[in-house]
């Protein structure tokens, strides 16, 4: 039985809809399918359920297979606000217990398969953009040292919070193996500080993150969604947003008062789940005006449904079929829905000059629904969720990492025990990470990165086939096309007969996100090439990269592009000469090119040298030489560098293998 104090937050989960909940002590028999499920009895952990769901069938009446799209050169003509993600759009959202598994044992043990996912996307937008934090934040407190010198370890857990977060000690460890991260890629990162008691507040996450990060740090979050704080009894019922405003401020003036903080303008707020206040009734209390000074960033915190009723029974509200669900992920309805409240408030950020950031989201709290968070019709629905969200003047989002108790993870390790065997199962909204990076990344690395994205309406605006066009510096550079439907007959495939005002180029260039049915998990491509199946990657896109060159009509102005059914087409406007995509492979004669330590050793057993479509990117050593401009193969010291000193750094356990 639920203690009273459940029962009562068990009504609040019920009347107040879907927020974010990490779980941590899942039952695992909670978590298993329900008996619609093709493949009804696993026992194990969530992130490598293998529920697969059957795709919905077309809609009756079916939209139009052929339309017309018509669009201007010229972003003078569209009402869009500019966005500058200042790195991909979509970053992760890591949650902070979690980094020992996902990051790395300490600063000299990463995880060699992290750093080549990272690899892939810094490639594609220069930089990644990740947020170490979450629940686990607001009780995190840092200590000099742990037993068995681990970086982190939890303590017990708050039985008052639903969530039941465990409370974190930490080390400074952590901070250099973010740090040791960021000096081998370019990733930049944010940190909480933990606010679960103003009158004690602990700066040291601020103190030892500015010291160590240096200019990696992005910036630091003030609260974990406040508005449920009173919800999940961790305030007085009372709690309000004028709490809030006033807890805030304690922040800003310990901060000024500690002569270990040097940055006093790199704070973000409020981070509202939306749950119980709305981001006006922040906005309300004059918070913008009163903290311009301090904030950096605005940002909002979102799930658009939750699974609670798998994990903590039905008082938690009604046990939810996925397959029943599994349509509510596959229209473009549900981007609208879920941005519809922060409409007005990517108007007010941008009023006031400040970024418009999602800064934890994923695709249902509690853990997400097996065989919906990890299907391709996953990676369908976060892309359209992407775009949507630029189009309304996001200027990012952050994916959420929960621990193996969910199914939405983007990249999840082996269990510990099975690391010597097993190597990483990729999420199928990875996928949607890469695209989106390209489809918002900057042409070039001198590129100003200033985006305004118009979602089309296309196709009449029909909720199954949603189109944006993507301005870069002002300029029509890209288009995005989905289908949402799942027809293996090609007889749903759409013809979009695309226009440009001041003529069509040429021919443009087409990269596919592709798999057979919105219900797959793994047989994902992107211009042709996966991250493979489960617990089978090593974060190398595997397989060689193919762009289609669709020749267009100039006379009659139209290009034709087609979108399979279920697929997403990325159209490139940029001229020829310049409209690859990264297409490069490292070199192995790239050795010695680095002052990195090296063990020249690794290079011969780790299997580094087999290629498989890693890629250079820009790095924090530098500027990446090889930006969309560039054809050819050119050699990534940097990739190769961080691959060696990944493998050497993790030793046996974590080295490359190869099933
Ligand atoms: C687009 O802008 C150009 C000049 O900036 C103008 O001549 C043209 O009429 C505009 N087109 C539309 C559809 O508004
Ligand atoms: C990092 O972790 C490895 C593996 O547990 C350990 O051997 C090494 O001593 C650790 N390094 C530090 C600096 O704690
Ligand atoms: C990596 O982390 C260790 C701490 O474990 C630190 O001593 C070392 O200097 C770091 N290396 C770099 C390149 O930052
Ligand atoms: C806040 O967290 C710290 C560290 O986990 C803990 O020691 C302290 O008791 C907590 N305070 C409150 C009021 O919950
Ligand atoms: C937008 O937010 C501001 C600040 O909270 C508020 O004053 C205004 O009424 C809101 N506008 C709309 C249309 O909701
Ligand atoms: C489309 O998605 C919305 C929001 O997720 C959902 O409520 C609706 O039922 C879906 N439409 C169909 C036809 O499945
Ligand atoms: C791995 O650990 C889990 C949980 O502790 C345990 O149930 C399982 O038997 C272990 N597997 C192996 C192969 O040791
Ligand atoms: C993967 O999907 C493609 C179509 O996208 C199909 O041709 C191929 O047979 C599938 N492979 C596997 C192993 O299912
Ligand atoms: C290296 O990897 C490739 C591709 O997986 C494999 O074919 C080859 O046998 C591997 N070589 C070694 C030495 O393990």
């Amino acid at each position: 039985m639920l203690p009273l104090r459940w029962l009562c937050l068990a009504v609040a989960f019920v009347t107040g809809g879907a927020h974010a909940v990490t779980v941590y002590q899942a039952p695992l028999g909670g978590l298993t399918p329900t008996s619609v499920a093709p493949n009804a009895v696993y026992t194990g952990a969530a992130a490598y359920d293998p529920t697969v769901l059957t795709a919905p069938p077309i809609p009756d009446p079916a939209p139009p297979t052929q339309f017309g799209v018509q669009l201007s050169n010229n972003a003078g003509n569209v009402s869009a606000l500019t966005i500058s993600p200042g790195g991909a759009f979509l970053g992760f959202s890591i949650e902070m217990s979690v980094v020992d598994q996902v990051l790395g044992l300490n600063g000299s043990r990463l995880q060699v398969p992290f750093l080549n996912l990272m690899t892939l996307v810094a490639e594609r937008s220069g930089s990644v953009h990740i947020r170490v934090g979450g629940n686990t934040q607001e009780d995190a407190a840092l200590v000099q040292s742990l037993p068995q010198n681990k970086i982190m370890e939890k303590q017990a857990v708050n039985a008052n919070d639903p969530t039941q977060t465990p409370s974190l000690l930490y080390t400074p460890e952590l901070l250099y193996l973010l740090s040791n991260i960021s000096s081998l890629i370019d990733v930049k990162w944010y940190l909480g500080l933990p606010l679960n008691d103003t009158s004690n507040l602990r700066l040291a996450i601020a103190e030892y993150g500015e010291s160590i990060l240096g200019g990696n740090l992005l910036g630091l979050q003030v609260g974990n969604e406040p508005d449920l704080y009173a919800r999940h009894g961790l305030r007085q019922s009372t709690y309000g947003p004028n709490d809030y405003f006033g807890e805030f401020a304690q922040v800003v003036q310990a901060m000024q008062a500690d002569s270990n903080v040097k940055v006093n303008n790199n704070l973000i707020a409020p981070s509202v789940a939306t749950g119980d206040w709305t981001p006006e009734d922040v906005w309300n209390t004059g918070f913008i005006d009163t903290y311009e000074a301090s904030l950096s960033a605005l940002a909002v915190e979102h799930y658009p449904d939750d699974n609670c009723a798998a994990i903590y029974g039905s008082a938690f509200g009604q046990l939810r079929d996925p397959q029943t669900v599994f349509p509510d992920y596959l229209n473009h309805t549900s981007a609208l829905s879920i941005i519809a409240p922060y409409v007005n408030s990517t108007h007010v950020a941008s009023a006031a000059g400040k970024p418009f950031i999602m800064f934890e989201t994923n695709s249902a709290s509690c853990g997400g629904f097996p065989g919906v968070s990890d299907s391709f019709g996953a990676t369908l629905w976060l892309a359209d969720y992407a775009m949507s969200m630029a189009a309304a003047g996001f200027s990012s989002a952050l994916v959420h990492v929960g621990g193996q108790d969910v199914y939405y993870n983007p990249f999840t390790p082996p269990p510990t025990n099975q690391s010597s065997y097993h190597q990483w199962t990729i999420g199928s909204t990875f996928y949607a990470v890469l695209a989106i990076a390209e489809a918002l990344g900057p042409i070039s690395s001198s590129s100003t990165s200033n985006f305004q994205v118009i979602d089309l309406g296309a196709n009449g605006g029909n909720e199954y086939t949603p189109g944006y066009a993507v301005y870069e510096g002002g300029t029509l550079a890209r288009a995005v096309f989905i289908n949402f439907m799942t027809d293996p007959s090609g007889a749903n495939d759409l013809q979009v007969n695309l226009q440009v005002e001041e003529g069509v180029p040429a021919n443009v260039q087409v990269k596919y996100l592709q798999s057979p049915s919105v219900g797959e998990h793994f047989n994902i491509t992107w211009a042709g090439q996966t991250l493979g199946g489960q617990f089978a990657s090593d974060g190398r896109l595997q397989g060689a990269q193919t762009i289609q060159t669709v020749a267009c009509d100039t006379s009659a102005n139209t290009c034709s592009i087609t979108v399979p059914a279920p697929g997403l087409a990325l159209v490139s406007f940029e001229s020829s000469s310049s409209a690859s995509y990264p297409t490069h492979t490292f070199a192995t004669t790239a050795t010695g090119a680095t002052s990195t330590k090296v063990d020249p050793s690794v290079v011969a057993t780790s299997n580094g040298s087999q290629g498989g479509g890693s890629h250079v990117g820009s790095t924090s050593r530098g500027k990446s030489q090889t930006s969309r401009g560039t054809t050819g193969v050119a050699p990534s010291l940097v990739m190769l560098a961080a691959m060696v000193l990944g493998a050497w750094m993790l030793g046996r356990t974590y080295a490359w293998r190869w099933p």
